[in-house]
């Protein structure tokens, strides 16, 4: 079968199109000075394969978002997220074969580029079981991978243009296609430019460029003169996915616009000199303070959920309810976590979906008359965490772990509960839990995710892991200085204790 991706039309007025099978083994380059209309033709290119083919885009300036609503892309915005949740989030678009947009929009310079460098690398190291074909595109792909340095850290640059080498280079193997663009061919590294086969060649004005074309193109340099007479939305293409002989065609329409459309002129808005001085000179406000820190863990997460499941002052007094006592509050408490538990006890729960959990959480609860104060999917979420970790409430009330997840709150939040459960164990001086147990706890069967998992706790400064003569391991809580039992990390089972602690219903 053959995917024709209909892209507009030839000079000469037939149908343009790009054999999909073709452009997955062939990579693309798009080159164009700004305002050639690139995106525009990458927007053409995404919408139109979006049925055929899974599909991420790499976007600086936050232009394809709009993808979202109608082709249901999912949008990562990289300001959110580490390095090592991209990481992690690149691994996982594969495996659930998920079309993202990465936006990157409102990073500087150095964190746009560690963080697709760290997005692509999750994408391009995951397992051979994954390696389903997809594109990639980068768009202003000489910000990724620049020929010369910049002002970026050397370590940025490595990284990212390591990743944007991968992608080009050993990315065909693994099922990434490339697709890039760049509005200056001369400031992007040449071995990244070099891997493509195919190329859509728009608007160029410069010489340093058009030469670099030609070259590519294997053009002479006077043939390359006609790039300087393009106008925008039209392209010379060529290669095995778009045309044997230079071919000229013209970019047909969108279904989406660009976010960030080209701000139009407007009439400017009358006003006298008086009202404009007024307006521009009126004294600033108040500084404010500095912004919180965003995420602060609730020390007691469950106090604070029955606290604002209460029926708010406001509410008529007559028809609320009269405040609980601390031994309700501790019943209704003990009662949700009896429901957990009975849910993790089945065989498969590690595995299953936490939407899936949820709802049975919220069926059980309401089964037993606790409907009204279901927690929240986030708060549940932290109680699936902690429970999984097998971690009781009734933790939360000991000092020592106040300490502890204080601590923890560095971590993301999907990484707190492998982490209270090591803290937990070194605590008791339990043997530490095998790998098996950690993926467990972390709801994945990898254990190569569980040893990484722990090699990253263990980077924050969090833990120290050591192994005995016997290859045992021991890990010690920095500070506290708790430290497990040696254990045999590559025991099938988990811990003895770890086990009756999760089944203690
Ligand atoms: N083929 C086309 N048809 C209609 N409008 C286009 C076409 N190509 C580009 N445009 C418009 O021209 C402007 C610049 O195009 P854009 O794709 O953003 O350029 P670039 O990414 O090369 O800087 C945008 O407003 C875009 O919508
Ligand atoms: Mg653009």
């Amino acid at each position: 079968m053959t995917v024709a991706i209909e892209m507009g039309q030839t000079t000469a007025g037939a149908s343009a199109a790009i054999d999909l099978e073709e452009l997955l083994a062939t990579r693309l380059l798009v080159q164009g000075n700004s305002g050639s209309g690139k995106s525009h033709l990458l927007r053409r290119l995404l919408e139109q394969s979006a049925p055929w083919v899974q599909q991420t885009i790499i976007d600086p300036e936050g232009d394809f978002v709009t993808l979202a609503e109608r082709f249901g892309h999912l949008v990562i915005d990289a300001e959110d997220h580490t390095e090592r949740s991209l990481q992690v989030a690149g691994e996982r678009v594969r495996i659930h074969r998920v079309s993202t947009v990465l936006n990157l929009e409102g990073l500087d310079a150095e964190n746009q580029m560690r963080r697709a460098a760290a997005f692509l690398g999750g994408m391009f190291e995951v397992a051979r079981d994954h390696w389903y074909p997809m594109l990639v595109v980068v768009d202003e792909a000489q910000l990724f991978a620049p020929a010369i340095a910049g002002e970026v850290s050397d370590e940025a640059r490595k990284l990212s243009l390591g990743a944007m080498t991968n992608l080009m280079c050993r990315g065909r193997k693994r099922g990434l296609a490339g697709i890039i663009a760049t509005q200056r061919l001369a400031k992007l590294a040449k071995n990244v430019a070099a891997e493509a086969s195919n190329f859509l060649m728009g608007r160029t004005f410069l010489d340093i460029d058009m030469a670099r074309a030609a070259d590519l193109l294997g053009m002479e340099r006077r043939q390359a003169e006609a790039f300087r007479d393009l106008e925008r939305g039209q392209f010379m293409a060529l290669g095995p996915a778009l045309s044997r002989r230079p071919l000229g065609l013209r970019i047909g329409p969108t279904d989406t616009q660009p976010r960030n459309a080209a701000p139009r002129l407007m009439p400017l808005p009358e006003a006298t000199l008086e009202d404009a001085r007024a307006i521009i000179l009126a004294a600033p406000p108040p500084e404010t303070a500095a912004r919180p820190p965003r995420r602060t863990p609730p020390p007691d997460l469950l106090s604070q959920l029955m606290a604002a499941k209460q029926p708010a002052p406001e509410t008529d007094p007559e028809t609320a309810e009269p405040p609980l006592s601390a031994e309700q509050l501790a019943e209704r408490r003990e009662r949700l976590d009896r429901i957990l538990r009975a849910i993790l006890a089945e065989p498969d729960a590690g595995f299953r979906a936490i939407g899936v959990l949820y709802q049975e959480f919220v069926v059980r609860c309401r089964i037993e008359g606790l409907g009204a104060v279901v927690p929240e999917l986030t708060d549940f979420r932290r109680m699936l965490t902690r429970a999984r970790a097998g971690l009781g409430t009734e933790m939360a009330e000991d000092d020592a772990w106040q300490d502890v997840s204080l601590r923890a709150a560095i971590l993301p939040e999907d990484m707190q509960g492998v982490f209270m459960m090591i803290a937990r164990a070194a605590k008791e001086g339990w043997p530490c839990p095998s790998d098996a147990a950690i993926a467990r706890a972390y709801g994945t069967h990898s254990l190569r995710r569980a040893r990484h998992l722990l090699t990253y706790i263990e980077e924050q400064g969090l833990i120290v892991c050591q192994l005995d003569g016997a290859g045992r391991r021991i890990v010690t809580l920095v500070e506290l200085a708790w430290a497990t039992a040696a254990a045999d990390p590559n025991a099938d089972e988990a811990p003895p204790e770890a086990a009756c602690n999760s089944s203690s219903l």
